[in-house]
């Protein structure tokens, strides 16, 4: 009997030692965790149940059966965040690159699976150099089912992918159809071909980093929801943002203790709003004040910054917060905030996430860059994810609310439940300037009739007044007391059940 413990004990120490010691100081050396550590520090101490540990590939081509490593390059298993389950795949870059061969693809596959079944997230680490070049179409074919399971699973349990090495070629699939993507900066980066084939096919010249590093992918391409300095900061902001998370579809968001007091009103809030309607304020300055504990995780806090999404709770629950910033663009819609904050939006109503949006928007950005970019479909991308949300939905228009973006940002007509407004607000088809030029162009020459036109304008028509007369608007409300109010709303729409016309799927303008 010992001798079958201590052979088990030896197989154990074997695989845990993954490609062996001289590969793990290299890891250590670029930076970067191994698989085993990475998995101790994101998960709960002593909770990680270890699946797979012995499977090994079939693969005889080119040597490769003298050539087996027990776990193929995968760490797969369950444990706990915070005592809650989520499923696991952790790429371990020391065994063959991480490379993903069949053998690799199913131990993925079977967690996929269980995670569906018993309705927890999956959180994969990638680190690793693509399909497992000696398998040749079995390394395709397990790349093809991950990614068949990728969609079955997607809307029912939430996917995170944390980039923490290279990401290439079949690699960059999975996490693109996950609900999340984050990276660390430096050492990680992600493109469908790398810099070799860049150069042999276009003949351009660009380094890993540039074509598909972390600043690339959460600036200019949006690929990545965010970035951080190093594995283990990563590791731990990715805890935090599974505490936002219910464990399914089928499950309400968590709830966790509160400390501050929802009925205590803020009056900083009643000064937020400057004195020159043109002057910027920060909206995230009310978000953080509304929030329970000024506690907000970001997604994409880098790219298209005229838009903020993230998560934040009111009263222990998880909130979906979207709000135009007036700080970068005057919080203008544009293409890239609208796909930003709509597929933001998605998340949280295929996740019973209530959605609370701040409006400050002087309307959309107008020009032929925009346009060009198809600026109609990406700001109907917004509209229609507003629109189709069941989930409780609860607006506060803080200033502009102008044109097309009025209705977009979750206005009544978008089927919002609560719609508030501060006094400050101004609702209207363009801003007074606009309006007067188009209205009174016979005046255009008489600065003071035109002056007078838009004092006209202003006063009838700059005001949250209107809206509410009709009813557009459910209260004209003091910003002091903002936080109190959104938590009563919330509470009123906890039962909120919403009935959407049969159909197999929507179209969205994707
Ligand atoms: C098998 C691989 C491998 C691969 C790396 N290795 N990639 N083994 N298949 N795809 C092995 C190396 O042989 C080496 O083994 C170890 O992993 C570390 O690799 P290095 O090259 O020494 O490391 P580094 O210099 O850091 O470079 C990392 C890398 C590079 C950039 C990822 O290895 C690389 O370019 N690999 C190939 C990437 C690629 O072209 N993959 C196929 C993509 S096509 P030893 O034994 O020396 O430690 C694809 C199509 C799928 O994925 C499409 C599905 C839709």
């Amino acid at each position: 009997m010992h001798e079958i413990i201590r052979e088990l004990e030896r197989r154990r120490a074997a695989a845990q030692l993954g490609g062996g010691e001289k590969r793990i100081d290299a890891q250590h050396a670029r930076g970067k965790l191994t698989a085993r550590e990475r998995l101790e520090i994101l998960l709960d101490e002593g909770s990680f149940e270890e699946f797979d540990t012995f499977v090994e590939h079939r693969s005889t081509d080119f040597g490769m059966e003298a050539n087996r490593i027990p776990g193929d390059g995968v760490v797969t298993g369950w444990g706990t965040i915070n005592g809650r389950l989520v499923y696991l795949f952790v790429k371990d870059f020391t065994v063959f690159g991480g490379s993903l061969s069949a053998a690799h693809a199913q131990k993925i596959v079977k967690i996929q699976q269980m995670a569906l079944r018993n309705g927890a997230p999956v959180i994969g680490v990638f680190d690793a150099g693509g399909a497992r070049i000696q398998e040749g179409v079995d390394a395709l074919a397990g790349y093809g089912e991950v990614f068949a399971n990728n969609v079955l699973s997607s809307g029912v349990i939430p996917q995170i992918s944390i980039i923490m090495g290279p990401c290439a070629g079949g690699d960059v699939y999975s996490p693109a159809m996950t609900d999340f993507i984050f990276m660390v900066r430096d050492t990680s980066y992600m493109f469908v071909t790398g810099p070799d084939v860049v150069k042999t096919v276009t003949n351009e010249v660009v380094s890993a980093e540039e074509l598909g590093g972390a600043k690339i992918h959460t600036t200019k391409s949006s690929i990545a929801d965010g970035a951080y300095d190093n594995d283990i900061e990563c590791l731990l902001q990715m805890r935090r943002l599974i505490d936002y998370l219910p464990t399914s579809n089928r499950e309400q968001p968590p709830s966790w203790p509160s400390f501050q007091d929802v009925d205590k009103d803020d009056v900083s809030l009643d000064t937020l709003i400057p004195s020159n309607p043109n002057k910027p304020y920060d909206m995230k300055e009310l978000i953080l004040k509304v929030a329970d504990e000024g506690d907000f995780f970001e997604i994409q806090e880098s790219f298209a910054k005229n838009i903020i999404t993230g998560f934040g709770r009111i009263e222990g629950s998880t909130v979906g917060f979207v709000a135009n910033q007036p700080m970068v663009l005057a919080g203008v819609l544009d293409s890239d905030a609208s796909r930003k904050a709509a597929r933001f939006v998605r998340f949280c109503d295929c996740f019973n996430i209530p959605l609370v949006t701040f409006v400050d928007v002087p309307g959309f950005l107008p020009g032929t860059a925009q346009e060009y970019g198809g600026l109609i479909k990406h700001g109907a991308k917004l509209l229609f994810a507003f629109t189709e949300a069941t989930v409780p939905k609860i607006t506060c228009i803080t200033r502009k609310a102008f044109g097309g973006a009025y209705d977009v940002m979750a206005s009544k007509h978008m089927r919002a439940d609560i719609n508030y407004a501060w006094p400050t607000a101004q609702i209207a088809v363009m801003g007074a300037k606009g309006a007067v030029e188009i209205i009174f162009r016979a005046d255009i020459n008489d600065p003071a009739k035109i002056a007078e036109r838009t004092r006209e304008y202003e006063e009838r028509f700059l005001n949250p007044f209107v809206a509410a007369q009709r009813g557009y608007l459910d209260e004209v409300i003091m910003p002091h007391s903002t936080r109190r109010r959104i938590a009563r709303g919330l509470r009123s729409l906890r039962n909120k059940r919403v009935e959407m016309p049969w159909k197999k799927h929507d179209n969205i303008p994707l």
